[in-house]
C-alpha cells in the first residue's frame, strides 16, 4: 500500500503549515480523489464521507475563503471529512483521515490537521454536510516548502526531535501501577512505538495502553483534557479523534510486520482505573 515503509512515514511526519505556492500536479489530483474512495469506512464500521477541494487556477487565494486564521500559508487543498458525532464515528473519522495523512506523505505531500483554527461552517458548505453529520476538522496539503519535508529527499530531521510523552507516561502492564518496559515485548514493541509518535490535537497524546500478556491484548484507555471535553466546549470531541489516530498508527504498523490482530471491544473492567481515564478499545493480537 505504501511506497516508503509505515515507521519512516511516520517518524518523518511532522505538520506542515507552509506550502510552495504551486498547485496540485493533475497526476496528484487524480491520485488522491481515487484513493479517497477507499477510506470512506472505518475499523468501527462508520461512513466517514470525503471530499479534496483543490486551488484550480494556481491562485491559493481562492482557498482563502475558507478560513484557516492565516494559521496556514499558501494550501494547495483541503481534504475535507464529514461523519456522525458519535464515538464510533469520530475514531473512525480520526483513524481515516490520519491514514490519508500518512498516504499523502508517501506521495511527498505535506499535511497539517486543523481541528481548531477552521471556519467550520464554509468547509460543512463545501462537503454539502447532511444533518446528521459534522465536519470535525480538515487536512490542508501542498508541496511542503520546507524540503526537509519530502520523502524522496529522506532526511530523517524528524527522528528523535518529536516531543512526545516517554513509555513509561503511556504504556503499563496489566494495570495502570506498573509501567511497561520495550523490552517486554516481541515486535509489538515496534507497534506501540509507532503509536507513541502519533499525532494528537494540542499534541495532547491522551491515550494509554494497558498490556495484558496473558490474553495477548492491548487495552486502549482515553485519558480526557479538561480543555477538550466535549461537555465543556461544545466542539467535536477531538480526543476521541486522537484514539482513531493512535489505531491507524498501531494497526497499520501491525499489518506491515505481519502481526495479525483484531479490534474488539472487551473492557478489561481493572479495579484501579488510572483518575480521569475511561475504556476503549482492544487490540487482540492473534498468535
Ligand atoms: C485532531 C487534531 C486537530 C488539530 N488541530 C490543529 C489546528 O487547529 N491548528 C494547528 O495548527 N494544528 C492542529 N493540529 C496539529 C497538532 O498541533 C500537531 O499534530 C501536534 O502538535 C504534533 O505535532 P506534529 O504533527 O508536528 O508531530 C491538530 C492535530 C490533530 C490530531
Amino acid at each position: 500500500m505504501f511506497q516508503h515503509r509505515i515507521q519512516d512515514l511516520i517518524r518523518n511526519r511532522s505538520s506542515v503549515r507552509a506550502y510552495e505556492k504551486q498547485m496540485l500536479s493533475i497526476e496528484d489530483v487524480n491520485k488522491i480523489d481515487g484513493l479517497l474512495s477507499k477510506f470512506n469506512k472505518g475499523p468501527m464500521g462508520s461512513s466517514v464521507r470525503l471530499q479534496l477541494t483543490v486551488s484550480k487556477t494556481g491562485d491559493t487565494e481562492a482557498l482563502k475563503g475558507l478560513g484557516t486564521y492565516g494559521m496556514i500559508r499558501n494550501p494547495a487543498g483541503f481534504v475535507i471529512g464529514a461523519v456522525q458525532p458519535t464515538d464510533a464515528g469520530m475514531i473512525d473519522f480520526g483513524y481515516q483521515m490520519e491514514s490519508i495523512i500518512l498516504t499523502l506523505m508517501d506521495m511527498g505531500i505535506g499535511t497539517c490537521w486543523l481541528g481548531g483554527s477552521f471556519k467550520q461552517s464554509r468547509f460543512a458548505e463545501c462537503i454539502g454536510v447532511q444533518h446528521d453529520e459534522h465536519v470535525p476538522a480538515v487536512i490542508s496539503l501542498g508541496y511542503p516548502t520546507d524540503k526537509r519535508h519530502m520523502m524522496d529527499r529522506f532526511v530523517r530531521f524528524a527522528a528523535g526531535s518529536k516531543k512526545r510523552k516517554s513509555w513509561d507516561d503511556i504504556f503499563f502492564q496489566k494495570d495502570f501501577k506498573t509501567t511497561l518496559s520495550p523490552k517486554a515485548l516481541d515486535s509489538y514493541s515496534q507497534v506501540l512505538e509507532m503509536m507513541r509518535l502519533a499525532p494528537s490535537a494540542s499534541n495532547r497524546q491522551p491515550w494509554r495502553i494497558v498490556h495484558d500478556p496473558d490474553k495477548n491484548m492491548y487495552h486502549l484507555f482515553l485519558l480526557r483534557s479538561r480543555a477538550y471535553d466535549p461537555k465543556n466546549v461544545g466542539m467535536a470531541d477531538l480526543q476521541m479523534a486522537d484514539m482513531g489516530i493512535a489505531m491507524s498508527h498501531f494497526s497499520l504498523t501491525a499489518v506491515a510486520l505481519n502481526r495479525k490482530g483484531d479490534w474488539v471491544v472487551e473492557d478489561p473492567k481493572l479495579e484501579d482505573l488510572l483518575s480521569g481515564t475511561e475504556y476503549v478499545i482492544t487490540w487482540k493480537a492473534s498468535h
